[in-house]
């Protein structure tokens, strides 16, 4: 990790209850983290927009929440106990173990194999560029092992005997849970071709190489429609996927300048794929997928029919034929998500803002869109005296709003707490408000403060937060 603002970040979002290490207590585990009191507003947020936008706002997709734990045979269908793996290699001096596509040699200007490959890329792209593929270990010079490919599905055993008959995977992606539940749908929500299956869950891959903070985790998040069209529009539904998925993250503040359009070459399509395009976004550590859309043809439904021999066709009314509808990906990790929003929002302010207490010091503040920020208001009053009509007002606004109430500090330390975990707007009550029934309303990235009546503050700031 560079140092510089990621490490800015990764202490921020410790110090402000956004991410923890997971088991911190113990020493960490690798590639693993928890979302604190904030982390999990931010995260709440980005999945209920996502959800509302994509599911319940639509008449053609429908939701699901399948089990991480699956049968063993789907992920034989799937190709992912086959093919979903990385190339692993091991010093034979350290021992120390890479991936040996994400080796990068500084002196030799040697660059990984394809940064941008999805897993289960194809094998034969890797054995291509062998020639390019870096020997000496990045840690000690030594001598690194042949490649090995390591299957990154993490293994448990359903029921207490640990054999072969009872081995399972976590899941490595939500998108089989969809696939599977296919049929299940089709009959009980009657929808018709074009139409999508979405949800939200949880992901496990044992990667290899863990260090890029949320970016490259164990266990994840991820949000995904499996989009059913019949073949032929798949191209169509293709850019409109892709068209849907940038607004989305454009609506989220997400800048446009850190978003990149990032086509796969053929020869870096993952075996389901007829056509991948991702949306990098420039993290402080380099440009990065965040998210993609796939064009998984018919591959998973047919190869699902094959291996549990049930009919996965649809069968189209209008044609009076039966076939296996292809499939537009639009996926997402909502951990991706949230840190690409955590780099866009971040701003630190060495002296502190002009105006703002506290100034000659550093100060954060968090840009955040009131529609992602975790902490909507704070009720902050001028005095301690006045805590309890200003406590009136904040468990009004807490029924609408994640709100906080703070009274600890000067006016401005309170400001810019409220600044560094993004809180779009504070509430002050102070003397005059006992007499003309009115507050102080500052807005979080001008500054700029309004006199608003109490009894119209909530009208104000539906305005401003919405629901
Ligand atoms: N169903 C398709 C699929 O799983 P993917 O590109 O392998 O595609 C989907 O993963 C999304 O999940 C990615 O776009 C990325 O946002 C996120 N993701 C993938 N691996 C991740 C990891 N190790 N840590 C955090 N997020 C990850």
């Amino acid at each position: 990790m560079p140092e510089g603002k990621m490490e800015k970040i990764v202490s921020w979002a410790k110090r402000r209850g956004f991410i923890f290490p997971s088991s911190e207590i113990y020493g960490g585990v690798a590639g693993v983290y928890d979302f604190g009191p904030r982390g999990v507003e931010l995260i709440n947020n980005l999945k209920q927009l996502w959800w509302k936008r994509f599911v319940t706002d639509r008449d053609d997709v429908v939701g699901i929440d399948s089990a991480i734990l699956m049968s063993r045979r789907v992920w034989q269908a799937s190709g992912h106990e086959k093919g979903f793996s990385d190339p692993l290699v091991e010093c034979k001096k350290c021992h120390a173990r890479f991936r040996q596509d994400r080796i990068e040699n500084p002196k030799s200007k040697i660059q990984p194999v394809s940064p941008q490959a999805r897993r289960g890329g194809n094998p034969k792209q890797i054995q291509n560029s062998k020639s390019q593929i870096q020997n000496k270990c990045p840690e000690c010079g030594g001598e690194l092992t042949e490649a090995k490919q390591f299957n990154l599905m993490l293994k448990t055993y359903l029921g207490p005997v640990e054999e072969e008959k009872n081995l399972t995977y976590l899941r490595p992606e939500t998108a089989q849970g969809m696939f599977v539940n296919f049929k299940n749908v089709l009959d009980t929500s009657r929808q018709k071709l074009p139409f999508g299956i979405a949800q939200i869950g949880k992901s496990f891959r044992n990667e290899i190489t863990t260090g890029e903070y949320l970016f490259r985790v164990r266990e994840f998040e991820i949000a995904e429609i499996e989009y059913f069209v019949q073949p032929g529009n798949d191209e169509k539904w293709f850019d409109y996927w892709l068209g849907e998925w940038k607004k989305f993250l454009l609506d989220l503040d997400i800048s446009e300048k850190n978003l990149i359009e990032y086509q796969h070459s053929k020869k870096d399509l993952s075996h389901y794929s007829k056509r991948t395009v991702d949306y990098n976004f420039r993290f402080p550590f380099g440009e990065k997928e965040l998210t993609g859309v796939a064009n998984r043809t018919d591959f998973d439904l047919k190869n699902h029919e094959e291996f549990s021999g049930q009919d996965l066709k649809y069968f189209d009314e209008a044609s009076g034929k039966k076939y296996w509808p292809y499939v537009i990906e639009p996926t997402l990790g909502i951990g991706r998500l949230a840190l690409a929003a955590i780099c866009d929002a971040f701003e630190e302010i060495s002296g502190g803002r002009s105006g703002a207490e506290g100034a000659g010091e550093e100060e954060v503040v968090m840009h955040f869109a009131p529609k992602i920020a975790p902490v909507k208001v704070a009720v902050l009053p001028l005095v301690k005296k006045l805590s309890e009509p200003a406590k009136k007002i904040y468990l009004d606004l807490k029924k609408c709003y994640v709100s906080e109430f703070d009274e600890s500090g000067t006016i401005g330390r309170r400001y810019r707490r409220q600044d560094e975990i993004g809180t779009p707007y504070c509430i002050t009550f102070d003397f005059d408000s006992l007499k003309d029934k009115k507050v102080t309303v500052r807005d979080r990235d001008s500054m700029k403060q309004d006199r608003v009546e109490i009894d119209k503050l909530s009208q104000f700031l539906w305005g401003k937060l919405g629901k």
